[in-house]
């Protein structure tokens, strides 16, 4: 099939180049021309396991190109990905105006029948938004679209689809390729049928075993975006507020997941206590969800305060170190690993390492970070984030290596749970170090094997390091 993705960022450049690897014949489109001359020229603009390989096997191949000319990549696609982004607006809505600027771009210069699908996680209701937004363009250039009937030949007509994408960052090129479902909402109209349809053959090679596809109204596969990522990062703050309490009580966080994971209703992903979730969808699609409940009168309580505790989690390690040094941190320095909000990615956006470096540099304490890959993205964020008193940057240094970054430190604290740091060398951090203190905000290790090797050791809801809120 010809597909064009418009949108070449994360979302947009896994899925078509994933889709081009199954043998389609794929355009990304992009405005940033930087962008697509970096594709063009074999670079990759974001990090993704596996994902350069692909990009250069398929535009080797031919079986994927990028531009920038948007009547090209309109007329090259039968189906259209609407893959923008679609940052909060200053309330926390989702702010469409990409989305409903590419549907008048589609609208300007589409001929014949377009399947047009929304990748973008977006409010309910935004399909019917951009089909008004095709239909208003395609009016202005004296045609009457009639979404109900594609016509033959040249006269455009097209179907608005919703089928969301529930990538992993790190893990993108492999949930795409093995997806445990397949959302689709389609219309239900003649042009939503042959959508539908046209859609079944795209993601049939995903089926052959058994059919992935879930095929439902557009707005319950918009709502299914949001609702699954609510789910999911709502399990997290619970589990982070059970930890607090752990702390309190003297129970072990650890234990307590493997007691209740084991109940196939629980089931054991997601529930891992730690500094909080950040990243490009949880926080954002949480604060649009609370928004369009807000609009609609009827209050996502819940929501509300997996927010708050999220917010909170982000301090509960800064919080354990002032326990541990005081409230000012004047001369403290402090080995930082683990800068991104999770492993095998540089994003840096809402990740908790920038709200613990801020909190520790403003009371008087110096870093030196070490990330295997986050590192340039993170200086870029820092440098926003404490645009109001630059001067603070200068306590912030990076290290290329995670045991250099330890030299002469007064404890380690590690934000992102990196498999690198699951099993270093002790005896060496512990000689790096200034004093053997280490601040796990990812419970990476055992509070009893810290013990035994001498290490004063903090986790996130555990018991048997230090009770410190017993006594
Ligand atoms: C998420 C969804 O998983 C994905 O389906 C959706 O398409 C986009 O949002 P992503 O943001 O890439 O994906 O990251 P994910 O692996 O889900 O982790 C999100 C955050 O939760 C990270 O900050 C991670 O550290 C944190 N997390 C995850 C926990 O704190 N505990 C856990 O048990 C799991």
């Amino acid at each position: 099939m010809n597909i064009t993705l418009i949108g070449s960022g994360y979302v947009g450049l896994v899925t078509g180049t994933c889709f081009a690897e199954l043998g389609n014949q794929v355009v990304c489109l992009d405005v940033d021309k930087r962008k697509i001359d970096l594709l063009n020229s074999g670079g990759v603009p974001i990090y993704e396991p596996g994902l350069q390989e692909l990009i250069a096997r398929n535009a080797a191949a031919g079986r994927l190109r990028f531009t920038t000319d948007v009547q090209d990549a309109v007329a090259h696609g039968d189906v259209l990905f609407i893959a923008v982004g679609t940052p909060p607006d200053e309330d926390g809505s989702a702010d469409l105006k990409h989305v409903l600027a590419v549907a008048r771009d589609i609208g300007r210069w589409m001929q014949g029948f377009k399947i047009v699908v929304n990748k973008s996680t977006v409010p309910v209701g935004t399909a019917d938004k951009v089909a008004q937004a095709i239909s208003a363009e395609l009016e202005a250039r004296g045609h009457s679209p009639n979404q109900a009937g594609p016509q033959d030949g040249n006269i455009p007509s097209f179907a608005v689809v919703s089928n969301p994408e529930f990538l992993k960052e790190g893990a993108a090129v492999e949930d795409f390729m093995r997806p445990d479902r397949i959302v689709i909402g389609v219309p239900g109209s003649e042009a939503g049928n042959r959508a539908r349809e046209a859609m079944r053959v795209l993601y049939a090679p995903f089926n052959r075993n058994h059919d992935r596809t879930y095929f439902m109204d557009v707005r319950s596969a918009e709502f299914t975006k949001y609702a699954a990522n609510s789910m999911l990062a709502s399990r997290i703050s619970f589990m982070n507020e059970l930890a607090n309490l752990a702390e309190q009580v003297g129970a072990d966080i650890e234990m307590v997941r493997h007691g209740i994971g084991s109940d196939p209703r629980i089931g054991f992903n997601f529930l891992y206590a730690g500094v909080g979730f950040g990243g490009s969808c949880f926080p954002k699609d949480i604060q649009a969800l609370i928004k369009i409940g807000q609009e609609h009168n009827s209050r996502l309580r819940i929501l509300e305060a997996v927010n708050e505790v999220n917010d909170r989690q982000k301090l509960v390690l800064t919080d354990k170190i002032i326990r541990r040094f005081g409230d000012s941190l004047k001369g403290r320095h402090f080995a930082l690993w683990g800068l991104a909000f999770k492993p095998n990615t540089d994003d840096m956006r809402e990740a908790p390492s920038r709200a613990i470096i801020k909190a520790l540099v403003e009371r008087g304490a110096t870093i030196c970070a070490y990330d295997p890959i986050a590192t340039e993205v993170a200086k870029q964020c820092l440098a926003q984030d404490f645009a109001a008193a630059p001067e603070l940057l200068k306590a912030i240094t990076y290290s290329d290596s995670h045991f250099e970054a330890l030299n002469s430190a007064d404890a380690l604290v590690i934000v992102t749970d990196w498999k690198s740091f699951k099993s270093p060398d002790f005896s060496e951090v512990k000689a790096r170090l200034s004093e053997p203190l280490l601040f796990d905000g990812r419970n990476l290790y055992e509070p009893e094997a810290m013990a035994e090797l001498g290490i004063e050791y903090y986790g996130i809801g555990r018991s048997n390091g230090h009770q410190e809120s017993l006594t």
